[in-house]
């Protein structure tokens, strides 16, 4: 913007003189022609939704205010400017998982242990893996039907991912008939990448059209398939390589190494670096000659992928909440840079955290200019490991004004891993910590044992509250459209409609109606927009329980513990009673938590310290009658142990205890640690103790693994 214009775009309609609205319509008309370019051309949009409600309103009262002066080229008389729909969605029968990560060869030795201890294999028994490099690209599921190709999925958030089959059809690599006998149903899964070479080529070409070029061959991957015109996909060199496979009507094969040769067959291009591989030994041999060919393979890998070859194993392995156990990711060690100290930030997090952040010269660390690292906790900073005590970095500290290395390790937030004491100046002194929230003054403790400091305000310390909102809304918790980190904090400091803790939210419309100072026209908000955000938080109020209880963001609470709790009480009423009349530490409210397998004593204290402190217990009390609280379906209904709750004691001969435990829950029923007067069946093995004497005291079914077996139908 020029400076004229930049003084016109903050100038009330009503009082622009016609030079000013002349100069006014057509910044206007530039920026939303290049929003409605960033939006559907290039799939990256540039302003939010409200933003640009915002500058269309604003373009026609100013031409309501001055007809003669309304642009040949007017925004208002733009027919598709709206944002599109976008991609339909594609829900996965098969949820597309993640992989967890490992970057160092002794995680590795570890995986191994994991899985031979699960599957109870001694160390000396075969068990044989794949290795794959890690690709990195985005991936894809392709649905065929007769060896056809019907359907063509991102991943999305894993269980639902968006419809690009018409894009997927451009790529070379990715048949639309499978060659070849074929299961009835079967879906691929890979990787869709794009090449140094192709890269660098169509970067050359963008600069010379729009100018705007992509950051990596991946982003272009990615901003290449999510086209809306698939012509646009057509004219871009993607590629893709199979690797895994979703819902299939009979099995390809029965080892990982088995189904990659079948894709071949079937017409698809496998990675030629795959190798079979006996032991962590051999893995880690093939992870060193991926490595030494990274630089010359012409596309982007981030790794290696260790996956359990037989296919029969990986089903009794199953899944954790969001990863395989019998898959890893190896992934390449992070990259380095050097760079200057600027200063030390203390924020507050959500459950009162002092998280002290490095404030960094801006250096480009493996392809991404890092400008701030986390800095753990106050003994981090004095170059000790808070919970060992022992020295880190050589004990040296970190100040103001260092010269620091910065180690960046795929998507996780960077590190300082060194310092040049050679380089400190003079004058640097050693950083202070506070003793008081930086945001509210209140003592900030750390308790024993606890690394980290930890301001006592409460949500009476605005910067917990609005992490807490913050986490309120986010994707995992209630994902209200329109309503992001943002907003929430635009809202928390408004005087008029403002937004302080969850139940305002859902009176922010009534608050809006009662108000003369109307949401419209104020925060950037506009008529439309303003309609589309209270219609999000209307659809929201219906919320399931396992997400509600996410969202209220107690500490140690995840996302797996939310369902875990969820599932076990079954309903808020029951959940919130259950809660109010716990004690830590004692009593039968107590003994049914912690008897929750999953649910150890340190997040049962926080939830239930939780539910008794008065200032969080009033405001969840508040929010509960806004919300219509979906109770969770029982697991595996038609399983005959679903909704039971089983408890296993003495030894098992079948099968390790954790498969067994992974097994039951599985099919719908819940584990627990101790056998209680809620107890369905024991499963008792040889040894069973004092469990055994207090299902019979307390009349439970008591079966041996036998008998369980039979009865979950794997004997
Ligand atoms: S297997 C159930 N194999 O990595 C797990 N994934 O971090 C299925 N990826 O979402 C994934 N190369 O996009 C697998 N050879 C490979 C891969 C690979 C790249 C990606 C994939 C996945 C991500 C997980």
């Amino acid at each position: 913007m020029t400076a004229q214009e930049t003084a016109t775009a903050a100038i009330p309609v009503e009082m622009l003189t016609p030079e000013d609205a002349r100069l006014e319509l057509a910044r206007l008309s530039g920026v939303l022609e290049a929003a409605n370019a960033a939006y559907h051309r290039d799939d990256a949009p540039v302003i939010s939704d409200a933003d640009y409600d915002a500058l269309k309103s604003r373009n026609a009262a100013i031409e309501v205010r001055f007809p003669e002066l309304k642009r040949p080229d007017s925004p208002s008389e733009q027919v598709g400017a709206a944002p599109a729909e976008g991609f339909g969605k594609v829900v996965h029968r098969v949820p597309m998982l993640s992989l967890a990560n490992e970057f160092a060869a002794e995680g590795i030795h570890d995986f191994d242990a994991r899985i031979r201890r699960f599957l109870n294999l001694g160390p000396e028994a075969p068990l044989a893996y794949v290795a794959e490099p890690k690709i990195d690209g985005l991936s894809l599921s392709l649905r065929y039907e007769r060896g056809r190709l019907v359907q063509a999925a991102t991943r999305g958030d894993g269980e639902v991912g968006e419809n690009v089959t018409a894009n997927a059809g451009t790529v070379g690599d990715i048949p639309k008939r499978l060659r070849g006998p074929a299961p009835e149903v079967l879906e691929v899964r890979g990787e869709v990448y794009m090449t140094h070479a192709d890269f660098v080529a169509l970067n050359a070409r963008a600069a010379e059209g729009s100018g705007r070029v992509f950051a990596n061959p991946r982003n272009a991957a990615a901003g290449s398939l999510r086209q809306l015109d698939p012509k646009i996909t057509a004219s871009r060199p993607l590629r893709f390589f199979a690797y895994a496979w979703g819902e299939v009507s009979e099995p390809l094969a029965d080892t990982q190494f088995g189904c990659l040769r079948r894709f071949e067959e079937l017409g698809f291009t496998v990675n030629a670096l795959a190798r079979l591989c006996d032991g962590p030994e051999e893995l880690l041999a093939a992870y060193g000659e991926v490595e030494a060919q990274r630089a010359t393979l012409g596309y982007d890998i981030d790794g290696v992928v260790y996956k359990v070859n037989d296919l029969a194993l990986q089903r009794r392995l199953g899944f954790r909440s969001t990863t395989p156990r019998w898959a890893v990711a190896h992934k390449f060690s992070a990259e380095r840079a050097w760079t200057r100290l600027l200063a030390i930030e203390v924020n507050v997090g959500r459950t009162g955290a002092l998280a002290p952040l490095a404030r960094l010269q801006p250096v480009t660390v493996g392809g991404v200019v890092v400008s701030n690292a986390t800095l753990h906790n106050e003994d981090y900073i004095k170059g000790r490991s808070a919970s060992t005590g022992e020295a880190i970095r050589g004990e040296r500290d970190l100040r103001v004004g260092d010269w620091v290395e910065i180690r960046r390790a795929g998507d996780v937030i960077p590190q300082i891993v060194d310092v040049d004491l050679s380089k400190r100046p003079d004058d640097s002194v050693p950083f202070d910590f506070p003793q008081t929230c930086p945001q509210c003054g209140s003592e900030a403790v750390r308790e024993a044992g606890d690394a980290v400091r930890r301001c006592t305000g409460g949500i009476a310390c605005p910067a917990q509250a609005i992490e807490k909102l913050k986490h309120f809304v986010s994707r995992s918790a209630f994902d209200i459209e329109g309503l992001g980190i943002k907003q929430i904090e635009m809202f928390f400091n408004d005087p008029v409609l403002p937004i302080r803790e969850p139940a305002d939210i859902f009176t922010l419309e009534e608050r809006d109606s009662a108000n003369l100072a109307r949401l419209k026209n104020r925060l950037g908000y506009g008529e439309k927009s303003a309609r589309n955000l209270f219609q999000a938080i209307e659809e929201r109020r219906r919320i399931p329980l396992d997400r509600l209880i996410f969202a209220l963001g107690i500490r140690h609470l995840g996302e797996s513990g939310s369902a875990l709790l969820a599932q076990h009480y079954g309903s808020w009423p029951a959940f919130e009673g259950a809660m109010s009349a716990a004690e830590v530490g004692a009593g039968p409210q107590w003994e049914e938590l912690t008897s929750i397998d999953g649910v150890g004593k340190v997040l049962a204290t926080s939830v239930v310290t939780a539910f008794h402190q008065e200032a969080e217990r009033a405001a969840i009390d508040r929010l509960i009658p806004h919300l219509r609280i979906e109770n969770p379906a029982p697991r595996a209904t038609t399983s005959p142990v679903a909704g039971k709750t089983v408890v296993f004691t003495g030894t098992l001969e079948r099968m390790t205890r954790a498969e067994a435990k992974a097994r039951a829950e599985s099919l719908g029923a819940k584990v627990a640690g101790s056998v209680s007067a809620r107890t369905d069946i024991l499963i008792a093995g040889p040894g069973a103790g004092s469990k055994a004497k207090d299902a019979e005291r307390l009349g439970v079914m008591v079966i041996d693994e036998a008998a369980w077996l039979d009865l979950i139908g794997a004997a």
